[in-house]
């Protein structure tokens, strides 16, 4: 797998399905998904934005296990947590339900983040250009 270009596959997806949840927003004058919207963006779009950028820039020759974990890790936590803040917010599942899932999800952005910063330290190899 080409970390950086499936990072950077994923990222356009979640940017498509913001800009569709923020249209929606505007269109419908609801704008009770903007918290939904925000994290669809940001933690989905931009960070895996930001994850594709590194591993194209920054890694080298990184355990290809590590990475796989990272990046499963990762997309697995954005869908659970934009997931559960949709439900959350369009008042579908109740609050106590979805709390466990959405805080093991925000662990494990977390956790996919500490990865990347032991990934950026461990794999910095040698690079001349
Ligand atoms: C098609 C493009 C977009 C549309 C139509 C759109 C629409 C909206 C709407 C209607 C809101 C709710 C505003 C409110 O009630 O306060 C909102 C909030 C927000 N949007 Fe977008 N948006 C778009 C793209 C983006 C992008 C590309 C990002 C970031 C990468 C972004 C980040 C945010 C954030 C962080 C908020 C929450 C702001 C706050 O805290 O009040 N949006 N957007
Ligand atoms: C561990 C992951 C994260 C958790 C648990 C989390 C949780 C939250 C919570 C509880 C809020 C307040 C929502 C409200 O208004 O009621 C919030 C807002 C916000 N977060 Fe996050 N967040 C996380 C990651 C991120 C990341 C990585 C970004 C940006 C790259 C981000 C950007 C924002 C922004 C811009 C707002 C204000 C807009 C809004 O209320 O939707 N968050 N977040």
């Amino acid at each position: 797998m080409n970390f950086d270009r499936t990072y950077l596959l994923w990222s356009l997806c979640y940017a498509v399905l913001g800009m569709t949840l923020g249209i929606y927003m505007a269109a419908s004058h609801n704008h009770a998904e903007f918290v939904t919207h925000a994290h669809i963006l940001l933690v989905g779009f931009a960070v895996s934005f930001i994850y594709g950028t590194i591993h194209k820039l920054w890694l080298v020759a990184p355990s290809r296990g590590v990475a796989k974990l990272q990046f499963v890790l990762h997309q697995a936590s954005a869908i659970t947590m934009t997931g559960g803040l949709f439900l959350l917010f369009a008042n579908m599942v109740p609050a106590p339900t979805l709390e466990p899932f959405l805080a093991v999800a925000s662990i494990g952005v977390l956790v996919g983040m500490l990865l990347m910063i032991y990934m950026v330290i461990k794999y910095q190899g040698a690079r001349t250009a």
